[in-house]
């Protein structure tokens, strides 16, 4: 990583924890790391370090709150982010063929980034959308009806689309 995306990095984090400083009734090293996740899509090196200097923990004290959940992601995701539902509801209508289309598609055997970084596949226990099922979630889209043919459609175009 170059010198220039590492103070992108720094810059972005830094603008993500001002703005939630102003918007938080509570500050918290979970709270910015969370603000920092959200505006980055995962949490580099940068991000823990900037988070320990804001809040005035150490770097340590901060890995040991980031690496307890299990949500955060330490390296970068790709352009765009697919998640499978394969909640109970979703699993009943066909998720599982969804989802092996869609790992096949990908070249992937489970969570994981495509080898071009182009596409993340993250599995997801309930998009909240259960009427819907069988159930994916294209970037902020939430997208129902989905067949392993739809969800091919939906990978070519992801593919395809400039981020
Ligand atoms: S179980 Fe899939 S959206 Fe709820």
């Amino acid at each position: 990583m170059s010198t220039q995306d590492i103070a992108t990095l720094r810059q972005r984090t830094q603008g993500a924890l001002e703005a939630h400083r102003k918007a938080a009734r509570t500050v918290t090293v979970l709270s910015c790391l969370l603000a920092a996740h959200d505006a980055l899509g995962y949490l580099p090196q940068e991000a823990i370090e900037e988070v320990a200097r804001s809040t005035d923990h150490t770097i340590n004290d901060v890995w040991g709150v980031a690496s307890f959940y299990t949500n955060f992601r330490f390296t970068s995701p790709g352009e765009h982010t697919v998640e499978v539902c394969w909640g109970p509801t979703c699993h009943l209508v066909g998720a599982m063929n969804v989802l092996q289309a869609v790992q096949e598609a990908l070249g992937l055997q489970g969570e994981g980034e495509t080898a071009d970084g182009r596409i993340s596949l993250k599995y997801n226990t309930c998009l909240g959308a259960c009427s819907q099922a069988p159930v994916i979630r294209s970037d902020e889209h939430v997208l129902g009806g989905m067949t392993p043919a739809r969800a091919l459609a939906l990978l070519a175009s992801l593919r395809h689309k400039q981020t």
